[in-house]
């Protein structure tokens, strides 16, 4: 049965994490002002960063609050949305009994949470295209299934998924859908946030390490229903967003427009890399993509993932996922660099 209610959504909740006291932080039972901090054993002398950091992330959820059009206590900011994927894993897999469900070639991290959870995974490829197949992946789960990992756009393909199937799964899958929108801010009309109020057991996690150029801060977001936000919550390290990561991400946060700057650079750079690269004979195939990477399938991608190893280029090799043989998948990078890529490719 569909999750429809928050009370559907607590029956799938962990029993032991329903019943769990969080840890309640000295900074975090603080209410009101006060301009001597003797509460947590802190040193007093004032260096920027001798104080815990602000438990919640307050500052910053109020800041995606705004941008996103969306009550901040929905919002849940993780170490990355990596630390958010674990989270989500240990909220709802009881270890040794339950499943994850996941389309592969996808993001890696999925398999890793369920495998450091001992929950097991369940993976139904996408198909040569990319898409998904729909009645295999719906015949894959049962009632020990407690996620679905969907990543729109996908990891390494760079497609979108189906809005309409998106919806199809989210309304059928008997347990939490976790819509991964790592990349939407390539594609920020195709996001599924200004309808989360319509499905109780949807997740979407984005993150600021993609369009917004920060993934070396390690910030991540989940918006979710309130209730699923205080589970991530009972469950997080007590200060899991430290003080210089929440002073950087929230001053890029207020410069909206130099994130969406950047991302239209990095979208026609990748459009160049379409039209540019399907001229080398070695080329086999480009996949659609809306993100600022593509797939690539070459003739023989060891021979060019070496040679370009060998001009000081380093990109990903897909050829061990499942319908990504000889591909390779390559970032868009800044327009000079994506000249050096083109031009090692023409003395290949
Ligand atoms: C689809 C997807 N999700 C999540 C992540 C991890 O993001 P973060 O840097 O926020 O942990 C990545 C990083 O490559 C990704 O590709």
């Amino acid at each position: 049965m569909t999750p429809t209610t928050t009370t559907d959504v607590r029956s799938l909740v962990r029993p032991n994490i329903l019943t769990l006291i969080p840890y309640s932080s000295a900074r975090g039972e603080f209410k009101g002002n006060a301009d001597i901090l003797l509460d947590a054993n802190e040193s007093p002398f004032d260096n920027g960063h001798n104080r815990y950091p602000e438990p919640l992330s307050t500052d910053i959820r109020m800041a995606l609050a705004e941008i996103k059009n969306i009550d901040p206590d929905q919002i849940f900011i993780g170490n990355g949305s990596d630390e958010i994927v674990d989270q989500v894993t240990r909220i709802f897999c009881n270890p040794g009994k339950d499943s994850v469900v996941a389309l592969p070639p996808t993001f890696g991290m999925y398999k890793v949470a369920a495998g450091i959870n001992d929950a097991e995974f369940r993976a139904v490829n996408l198909l040569p295209d990319f898409s998904i197949p729909v009645s295999e992946l719906k015949s894959s789960w049962d009632e020990t299934s407690k996620i679905l990992w969907l990543c729109s756009p996908n990891n390494p393909s760079g497609n979108l998924m189906e809005a309409d199937v998106v919806e199809d799964l989210i309304r059928s899958f008997p347990g939490i859908v976790v819509l991964d929108e790592a990349y939407i801010d390539f594609v920020p009309e195709a996001s599924f946030l200004p309808r989360i109020d319509e499905f109780p057991n949807l997740i979407i996690t984005q993150t600021l390490s993609k369009g917004w150029g920060m993934a070396g801060v390690r910030l991540g977001a989940a918006y979710a229903s309130k209730f699923i936000v205080t589970m991530l919550r009972a469950i997080k390290m007590p200060y899991n967003i430290n003080v210089l990561t929440q002073g950087v991400a929230l001053a890029a946060l207020k410069q909206p427009e130099v994130m969406r700057e950047r991302v239209a650079i990095l979208i026609s750079e990748r459009k160049r890399l379409e039209r540019e690269l399907p001229k080398f004979p070695f080329v086999d195939h480009i996949f659609p993509s809306v993100t600022n990477f593509l797939l690539v399938r070459f003739v023989d991608s060891d021979k060019v993932y070496r040679h370009l190893l060998e001009n000081g280029i380093v990109v990903r090799n897909q050829s061990y996922q499942p319908n990504a043989k000889n591909c390779l998948r390559i970032t868009a990078g800044l327009p000079e660099e994506n000249d050096r890529l083109l031009e090692a490719l023409r003395v290949l």
